[in-house]
């Protein structure tokens, strides 16, 4: 028996040596002590021996019971030691490494610009309305009061599509006007409304691209007059650019307005000598507006006896191109990196 013991020692520690994880360690504790383990086996046999020889048997047992659960506490710290130190090594973070990189990018100066216009349109009451790019002959034209042999139609170097399913003239929208109509169309005054959105006319120079966006605006109501709009203008262009720009107001000619105007910036490329971009002129037009004409009203069932209305439709672009002092209009759409890093804000 003593022998036995002894072995089962040399055995168990032995084992827990060469133990390799904590998992085995258990497994190991588990038939050493368990109840059917080699030692918990061993001691139920001490019934079967002397009296005299029991004490000491019993003795032996205890202080092996006692070894291995120090050997077994000292090979589970130094396997957790281990553990620590591979994972402390696989799991490590190099703090002097730099940060997060910065976001790239930022938004296109035309969206910052529309993004401020509709914003302190807003706060003036007018909140945004939407319409299609391609739209019909009766939208972009003839409700406005553009007939077809009307030599306005020359102001609009109107894109065509071919016809639509049922033989209609589409084009591309040349002005956001075409949202006036819609809104009227579906909506009773009084109505106060914005319209941004894109727009398309064959042209293109400094001051002239292909695809452009405006924001249009209307007011339709009882006893509207010139001297509200251009209140709202001038409110609007102080607002916008936060600083006092020349502005001025020159008569002009809409089908769609009575009486018309148009109204230009002060070059800020040559405080108002005469540049490439004003081509000598000193001004910049930005803006076109007047009362809305009876026939529109007419066109779309409003009592022109009761209501009046002004509107206005302002170039998104040269607005911007003033505010940020762009010379060139092209530049916003040809995707030069240097120009977006220098213009696109967050
Ligand atoms: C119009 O398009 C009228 N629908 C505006 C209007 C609305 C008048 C409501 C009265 C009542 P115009 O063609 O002038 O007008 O264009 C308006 C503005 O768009 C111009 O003042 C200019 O700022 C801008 N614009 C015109 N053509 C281009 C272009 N090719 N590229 C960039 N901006 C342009
Ligand atoms: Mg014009």
């Amino acid at each position: 028996m003593r022998e036995q013991l002894q072995a089962l020692q040399q055995e168990a520690l032995t084992r827990l040596q060469g133990a390799g994880s904590v998992a085995e360690l258990e497994q190991i504790r588990v038939q050493t002590l368990g109840k059917k383990g080699s030692l918990t086996l061993l001691l139920r046999g001490l019934a079967g021996v002397s009296v005299a020889e029991r004490p000491v048997l019993g003795e032996l047992a205890n202080a092996l019971k006692d070894a291995f659960n120090v050997a077994l506490q000292r090979r589970m710290e130094i396997l957790q030691e281990e553990d620590l130190a591979r994972r402390l090594v696989a799991e490590q973070l190099d703090v002097t490494l730099p940060g997060r990189v910065p976001p790239q990018g930022g938004i296109h100066p035309i969206s910052r610009a529309l993004g401020e216009i509709i914003a302190i349109f807003s706060s003036m009451g007018f909140p945004p309305a939407t319409g299609p790019e391609v739209e019909d002959d009766w939208h972009n034209f003839e409700a406005l009061n553009i007939p077809a042999d009307h030599p306005a139609r020359e102001m609009h170097d109107t894109f065509y599509l071919p016809p639509g399913i049922k033989g209609e003239k589409r084009l591309l929208r040349t002005h956001t006007s075409t949202v006036q109509i819609r809104v009227m169309e579906s909506r009773k005054p009084p109505l106060r409304v914005i319209a941004p959105g894109k727009v398309f006319r064959c042209d293109s120079d400094l001051t002239h691209t292909p695809m452009f966006h405006q924001v249009e605006g209307f007011l339709v109501d009882e006893g509207v007059h010139f001297g509200q709009l251009k209140g709202i203008l001038e409110r609007f262009l102080r607002l916008f650019f936060a600083r006092e720009l020349p502005v001025r107001f020159r008569p002009s000619f809409f089908p769609f307005t009575e009486p018309s105007a148009e109204a230009d910036m002060g070059c800020l490329f040559c405080d108002g000598g005469g540049c490439r971009v004003c081509k000598g002129t000193g001004w910049i037009e930005v803006l076109g507006c007047g009362l809305i004409h009876p026939n529109v009203l007419a066109n779309v069932g409003i009592d022109q006896e009761r209501y009046s209305g002004f509107a206005f439709g302002m170039g998104v672009e040269r607005l911007a191109m003033l505010k940020y002092g762009i010379q060139d209009l092209r530049l916003f759409f040809e995707n030069d990196l240097r120009f977006l890093q220098q213009h696109a804000r967050l």
